[in-house]
């Protein structure tokens, strides 16, 4: 019987030490130390041993199943501890491999210019002003010293809702809308981005909707030389510090006198290339002192007040400003155009 214990104990130990698994080990403590196993088998036989022998037997086999389980526990904690290995290296992670580029998105061209203009303009303390896109004929035109039937009315051809309702052509009828909120009382310093729209055929330079940005200062004392310093400030800040302006006379029917302003051209300052059609000057903006009859309309004194206003096209400026060729390229919306005006470049 010692003998059988002994054998039993080698035989486990062996198997113990040769499990692959946690599994096969629990297997192993089962099949050796279970109530059914061998060891619990050999020990049915006491009954026939002499008294003496008896405990000795006992205190035999205790140490046999002492052994095997301290043989498992041990070996128990060896897999253990190689799982883990194996799985922290099945885990590793290479921290020398290059990430993967997370897709962000970016402001619109469009936007980004108009907010960079914006910013110029509050920061000359002005603020920002919106209006309505469907407008009544009043605000777009009648209020801005274009009745019914004023030729100048064919300048701006139009979308007509209804009889006296339309999408707006221009962003000056905020101007008029302005003033009118204000009761005759100055000063006003607004500045006004928005979609305006106009029966054109879409080319490279035209589209049915594009954005304009329009400017009104309304106060005491506010003469032509403002309008210029303040249009200076704009293009030098927009185009390059050594940029220079000229005011040409023109016409709006909203303001008297009336000028466009062109900027000396950034790409061959001034010598004369294809961008500026070889003038070596690029036409900005349209601008003049606020009419008597448009402050008088909204109800300030034109003895009183004066002021001044200019109206921009958004694309034009970031087409010169970003090189682009073509109107459409900010409304169809090809990514790989979109992505190019991405700050995180
Ligand atoms: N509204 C004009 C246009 O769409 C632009 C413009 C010209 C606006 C002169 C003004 C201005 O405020 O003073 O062509």
């Amino acid at each position: 019987m010692q003998e059988r214990l002994k054998e039993l104990q080698a035989e486990a130990l062996e198997k113990v030490s040769a499990a692959i698994d946690l599994k096969e080990l629990n297997d192993i403590r089962v099949a050796y130390l279970g109530k059914k196993g061998p060891i619990t088998e050999v020990l049915k036989g006491m009954g026939k041993l002499s008294a003496e022998e008896r405990p000795k037997m006992g205190a035999l086999a205790n140490e046999v199943r002492d052994q095997i389980t301290q043989g498992i526990t041990a070996k128990q904690v060896q897999l253990e501890e190689a799982q883990i290995q194996a799985k922290l290296a099945a885990e590793t992670i290479d921290v020398t491999l290059p990430g993967r580029p997370v897709h962000t998105g970016n402001h619109h061209s469009l936007t980004r210019v108009v907010e960079e203009i914006e910013d110029l303009f509050i920061g000359m303390g002005y603020t920002v002003a919106e209006g309505p896109e469907v407008e009544k004929d009043y605000y777009n035109f009648e209020a801005l010293n274009l009745p019914k039937g004023h030729p100048a009315r064919d300048m701006q051809d139009s979308f007509y809702i209804t009889e006296d309702i339309l999408l707006r052509t221009h962003t000056s009828p905020v101007q008029a809308r302005t003033m009118e909120k204000h009761e005759g009382k100055g000063p006003v310093k607004i500045i006004c981005p928005g979609k305006v729209f106009r029966r054109d055929n879409d080319d490279a330079t035209h589209s049915h909707q594009f954005m304009q940005i329009e400017g009104l200062v309304i106060d005491e004392n506010i003469r032509m030389t403002d309008l210029k310093g303040t249009l200076e400030v704009f293009a030098k800040k927009m185009f390059g510090e050594e940029r220079e302006i000229r005011l040409r006379p023109s016409f709006f029917p909203f303001t008297e006198p009336s000028v466009e302003m062109d900027i000396s051209c950034m790409i061959c300052s001034g010598k004369g290339c294809n961008v500026c059609k070889t003038t070596g000057w690029i036409e900005i903006l349209g601008a003049g002192m606020v009419h008597p009859n448009v402050l008088e309309m909204a109800g300030f004194d034109s003895k009183k007040y004066t002021g001044f206003a200019f109206g921009m096209g958004a694309e034009r400026i970031a087409m010169l400003k970003y090189g682009v060729d073509d109107i459409r390229h900010f409304y169809t919306n090809d990514s790989r155009f979109l992505k190019q005006f991405s700050i995180h470049e």
